[in-house]
């Protein structure tokens, strides 16, 4: 490193999505030809900096990075510090290792470090930064579950896939006179579900916010049965559940702080359905296609501009934010509100009055 040059570290945390490559750019090129700093890429999220697995990353290294899915720093759903699993023979254990993690990022002399990720990796963010880290924080998840932030990048993309998938779901469920159910990703917000649900033209929309009654949704298909229209397409997210019943659980991730892993609400619903209607259904989950591929123009543009802000906070010295989108702005969000946990649909969301005020089902 050269005298007085400021050396910034990048990690990128939690599930992977369209536009991360693309914030890594942002951050990296503008650091470098703006400011003249030294980047590192740590590798696999916390992991890499207890293990001490990083690089440096130089201005060709994320030429040609943009319209690339997934993270070219790797990423972990398990990496916390503060509570991190130990396999000992065949158990696990879970140790508080953030004092590794404090000496490390002390030894490396980093002016920043700049956590890319969702709730669970900024959570850890605003942990590491009341204990004397400087951070930025940057909003990534297919969910769009942060606060603070109108918008996280990799949303769109998720949407525009999910809805892609609707489309060409509509055709053949049209052509069979079925029941199609789709299953979208959202962990326990329903964002992605409505949003592609009301793109694609889901007849019910089924979210967490609103614990769906499952006779009024064959209601719904029966209704349109006798209309003439004798298809219909339900959207579910998967973290949809009937009214006083639960979430369905797909499996449980022990070394992981956020354990639950959910999924196939959209099989329960489908036998539900043909019992009640006697009609021919068919179950389709989008799950990790929603993560991969390569970004929507929307989200590289958004990634671009909120990797160039991140780095104007570095300069600026403004640590323990992450960047946020408000109307036209970037915004400062304090990590401490990141960290309150995740942002559910509000019952009263435009979307859903305008789906709503269309005759689309949310199933209550
Ligand atoms: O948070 C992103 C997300 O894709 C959620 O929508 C989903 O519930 C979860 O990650 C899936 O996690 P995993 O990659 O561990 O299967």
């Amino acid at each position: 490193m050269k005298k007085n040059q400021k050396r910034i570290a990048i990690l990128t945390g939690g599930g992977d999505c369209p536009g991360i490559n693309a914030v890594i750019r942002a951050v990296v090129k503008k650091a470098i030809n703006e400011k003249g700093m030294e980047v590192i890429g740590i590798e696999d999220a916390y992991h890499g900096i207890i293990h001490n697995q990083y690089r440096k990353l130089t201005y060709d290294d994320v030429s040609g990075i943009l319209t690339l899915g997934g993270t070219i720093l790797g990423t972990s759903k398990t990496a916390n510090p503060y509570h991190y699993a130990i396999k000992k023979g065949g158990k696990i254990e879970f140790q508080d290792r953030s004092n590794i993690v404090l000496k490390n990022i002390k030894r490396l002399d980093l002016s920043c470090l700049v956590c890319i990720g969702g709730d669970g990796t900024l959570g850890i963010a605003y942990r590491l930064f009341e204990d004397g880290v400087p951070i930025v924080g940057l909003p990534k998840t297919i969910d769009n579950d942060l606060r603070g932030t109108d918008i996280t990048f990799g949303f769109d993309s998720a949407v525009s896939i999910a809805t892609e998938g609707i489309d060409r779901i509509h055709t053949t469920a049209q052509s069979h006179h079925r029941v199609m159910i789709v299953e979208v990703m959202g962990h326990r917000a329903g964002w992605v579900a409505l949003y592609s649900g009301v793109a694609g033209g889901g007849d019910i929309i089924l979210i967490p916010e609103i614990p769906y009654d499952i006779n009024i949704i064959a209601e719904k298909v029966k209704e349109r049965n006798k209309r003439g229209r004798r298809f219909s397409i339900v959207v579910v997210a998967e973290g949809a559940r009937p009214k006083g019943g639960d979430m369905v659980i797909q499996r449980i991730v022990r070394e992981s702080s956020d354990p639950i892993r959910l999924g196939g609400i959209g099989f329960v619903l489908g036998k539900q359905i043909e019992k009640i209607t006697g009609l021919e259904t068919r179950t389709v989950v989008m799950g990790h296609l929603l993560r991969g591929g390569t970004p929507t123009p929307f989200d590289r543009i958004l990634a671009t501009g909120l990797g160039a802000k991140a780095v104007d906070m570095i300069e600026e010295k403004e640590f323990g934010y992450m960047v946020g989108v408000r109307g036209n702005s970037f915004v400062k969000v304090p990590l401490s509100d990141v960290a309150k946990g995740p942002k559910a649909v509000p019952l009263d969301h435009p979307m859903v009055k305008a789906a709503r005020s269309l005759g689309t089902s949310f199933g209550d």
